[in-house]
């Protein structure tokens, strides 16, 4: 069972550990597979999903809105994440002719209305928006935040993808302070500790959430020189930690940066979201946290 921790004091805390939805469809679920994840998901204290309008090619809050129905008071055990602004063609929507952004305040409007729909909620806990969209502006943006939040369909806003300055400027413009920037963290992508992002998450005391946690599977990819070197340093720390596997201290690296991430896990398999959970009581050791670091940069820090 993992905790809840506090968090952003102008709202409320997640779990510690996210459960995300962009694969959910991928082998083709049925509700009640769902509905069953999400229980589990409940029992081991993950509850709060991370979802989005694009997942599945505009499918996924659909399939999670008819699971969650299976199991009345369900929805009210979690924490609903969604995002939007991503638009992409297909036979969805077949007038679209290019893929884009779009983060204004009317798009993102009618974007959490059908993701309330869908979902067969009143109102969302966290509502981001996707990527950002060089073609509004900050104010535009900030305006359909605010009265989302003012009207109540979203309990708070945050962002995804965003550089520390286009979260900055986004922020200086809102009536309550971003929740969050849902950014990619792993062993095989750092970025965000070295670019400011996590720095500003630390000032603004706003925890980020890192998406891709086990970088999309690529951690145990046999191909990645990365993921070998990862795997030896792993098997070799592994008795101090009771036996933790490569994809547990994974999960730990992401967790002991001090903006405290929430990871995000995204298998589909019940017995790997048990796994992940154990990952939350772990405390790396400072020496290890760096090992984990020279190992997936093949270097020696500077
Ligand atoms: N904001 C954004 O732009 C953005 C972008 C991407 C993702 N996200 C969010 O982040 C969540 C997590 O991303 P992610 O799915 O890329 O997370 P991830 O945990 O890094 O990768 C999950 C993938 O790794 C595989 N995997 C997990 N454990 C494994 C193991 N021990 N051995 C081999 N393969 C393993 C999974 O396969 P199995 O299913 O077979 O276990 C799955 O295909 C998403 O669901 C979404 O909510 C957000």
């Amino acid at each position: 069972m993992i905790r809840d921790v506090p968090s952003h004091p102008q709202t409320f805390s997640l779990s510690s550990m996210v459960y995300g939805t962009w694969r959910l469809l991928d082998d083709g679920p049925s509700p009640q597979d769902i509905n069953r994840r999400l229980n589990r998901c409940v029992e081991l204290g993950v509850t709060a999903i991370d979802t989005a309008e694009i997942y599945g090619l505009y499918q996924v809050e659909e399939a999670l809105g008819n699971a969650m129905a299976l199991s009345p008071g369900l929805r009210n055990k979690l924490s609903l994440i969604t995002k939007a602004g991503i638009y992409v063609p297909g036979a969805h929507s077949p007038t679209r002719k290019v893929g884009h952004y779009d983060a204004t305040a009317a798009q993102l409007s009618a974007s959490v209305e059908r993701s309330l729909r869908l979902l067969r909620c009143e109102q969302v806990e966290l509502f981001l928006v996707h990527r950002p969209d060089w073609l509004t502006s900050i104010d535009d943006t900030a305006r359909g935040l605010n009265q989302l939040v003012q009207e109540g369909k979203i309990r708070s806003a945050g962002v995804s993808n965003y550089s520390a300055s286009q979260f900055a400027a986004l922020n200086s413009r809102m009536e309550v302070p971003l929740f969050t920037n849902q950014v990619e963290f792993h062993l095989l992508h750092m970025d965000p500790i070295v670019d400011g992002c996590f720095d500003q998450c630390q000032q603004e005391q706003v925890r980020p959430m890192a998406w891709s946690p086990l970088a999309g599977g690529r951690l145990f990819d046999p191909n990645e020189s990365a993921a070998r070197r990862l795997a030896e340093v792993a098997a070799g720390m592994s008795y101090r930690y009771g036996g933790a596997t490569l994809e547990q201290l994974a999960y730990a690296w992401v967790m002991s940066h001090p903006s405290r991430p929430y990871p995000i896990i995204g298998t589909n398999r019940i017995e790997r979201i048990e796994s992940a959970v154990k990952a939350s009581s772990i405390r790396l050791e400072r020496e290890d946290w760096y090992a984990l670091w020279v190992a997936a940069q093949g270097r020696h820090v500077p």
